[in-house]
């Protein structure tokens, strides 16, 4: 392929967009971001300031505090990905507990928040030769990307690759847990107000219910060398 272009890759959670992005920046070396770690990353801030604990959220103290947050990447060659920077530390290993997972859909929701990470997603992606993935990169992000991915896949199907994948970490967490979280952040993701999870007119729909990381691989590939 000649010209540096844009993807974006978007659809509900655990359908596999960053491990398809990944693979793609990798083949077509360019920068993957992974916008879902950002949403991730404040959350953590807020839990670490006690902004957010069970039953209790002061979004005012946090939207006060984001001019103090930093976000960053930093490529980690022995991963062969980003891994993702919050003030200068790296938290990559602290932002997928489950824990995290069930707060993140509330900070994500917070217009505020989205403004100030919209902003620094349009500002990487300025020079193209991108993979972003996210649940907005299509409609709001970038509505100018040369390909947009939407990635679908049953609710149950997701909920058993993040299971292995939590369990693999050694988390202690049930399925009907992992299930359940899986459902509410469909819900929660799809009916905010501000830039909720839909599909770009112009998006190409893959469902990987049934298909497996190659195969999506080469499906993409065929797309991008089309176009
Ligand atoms: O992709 P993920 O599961 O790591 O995303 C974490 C949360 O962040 C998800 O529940 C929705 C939100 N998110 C978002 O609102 N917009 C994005 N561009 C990316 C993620």
């Amino acid at each position: 392929m000649k010209k540096k272009i844009t993807i974006a890759i978007d659809g509900f959670s655990s359908t596999g967009k960053s491990t398809i992005a990944k693979k793609l920046a990798k083949k077509l070396n360019y920068i993957h971001i992974d916008t879902g770690a950002m949403y991730r990353a404040i959350t953590l801030y807020a839990m670490n300031k006690e902004y957010i604990k069970k039953d209790f959220f002061d979004k005012e103290k946090l939207i006060t505090d984001l001019p103090n947050i930093n976000i960053s990447f930093k490529f980690n060659k022995e991963k062969n990905s980003n891994d993702t920077y919050l003030n200068g530390e790296n938290v990559e290993d602290k932002i997928r507990s489950i824990t995290l997972s069930n707060f993140v859909s509330h900070v994500a929701s917070i217009p505020e928040v989205r403004k100030k990470l919209v902003k620094i997603q349009r500002e990487i992606a300025k020079n193209k030769g991108v993979v972003m993935d996210g649940r907005d990169i299509g409609t709001v992000v970038l509505p100018n990307a040369d390909l947009k991915l939407f990635l679908t896949a049953s609710a149950d199907k997701r909920a058993t690759r993040r299971y292995k994948e939590l369990i693999s970490k050694g988390e202690k967490v049930s399925f009907d847990e992992v299930l359940k979280n899986v459902q509410d952040r469909d819900f929660f993701d799809s009916n905010r107000s501000d830039s909720p999870l839909t599909e770009a007119e112009d998006a190409i729909n893959i469902d990987n219910s049934d298909m497996g990381l190659e195969e999506q691989f080469e499906h993409i590939m065929g797309l991008i060398n089309n176009l």
